[in-house]
């Protein structure tokens, strides 16, 4: 285990890697599902985090969504950026803050491959929380060309 960097120290809670109890998705446009998660958080002692997100079918087991990307702070302030890659052809790039227990995101810019499928991803909203039970609750909305911002995922995780 790497030294945590004294930058990411506000994001020390969230290091680590997490495996879902419950996770479900909802849209307007699909029928809700539950799937399996398992997220990782971690430090190679540089002043930022590394992150993972796989997903794969409950009974299956075949993946699903996955994300692999970089979380980094303003030294010396709550102010926080996300660049993810999608597996499915998107990138985004959240900002937002953290707090005490939570980090809080809004997309500030999105792009996709000209060749990904409709319809196209105009906003992310996400939070990642730490419950009192010491488990990990991640919450994503989205908006696309078809749908206003709508509640997509919401998934419970406990740290393995
Ligand atoms: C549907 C984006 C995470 C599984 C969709 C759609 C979009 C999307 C744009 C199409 C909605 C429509 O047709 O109106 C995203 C984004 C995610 C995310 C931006 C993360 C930030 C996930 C995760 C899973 C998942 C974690 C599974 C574990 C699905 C499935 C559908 C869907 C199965 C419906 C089938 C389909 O339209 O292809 N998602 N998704 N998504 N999403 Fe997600």
């Amino acid at each position: 285990v790497s030294t945590i960097h004294e930058a990411v120290k506000p994001l020390s809670w969230l290091i680590g890697r997490w495996r879902s109890v419950n996770a479900e998705a909802t849209y307007p446009t699909m029928a809700p599902f539950n799937y399996c998660e398992e997220i990782s958080f971690e430090t190679l002692g540089q002043p930022l985090l590394n992150y993972t997100s796989k997903t794969w079918h409950p009974l299956t087991h075949k993946p699903m969504h996955l994300e692999s990307g970089f979380l980094r702070i303003k030294p010396g302030t709550n102010e926080i950026a996300f660049m993810v890659a999608h597996n499915f052809g998107l990138t985004s790039l959240e900002e937002g803050t953290v707090h005490s227990n939570e980090v809080i995101f809004k997309s500030k810019q999105i792009t996709r491959m000209t060749f990904a499928s409709d319809p196209a991803v105009l906003a992310i909203e996400r939070c990642f929380k730490l419950k009192d039970n010491g488990n990990l609750e991640v919450s994503v909305s989205m908006e696309t060309t078809k749908t206003p911002l709508t509640h997509h995922l919401k998934s419970e995780l406990q740290k393995v």
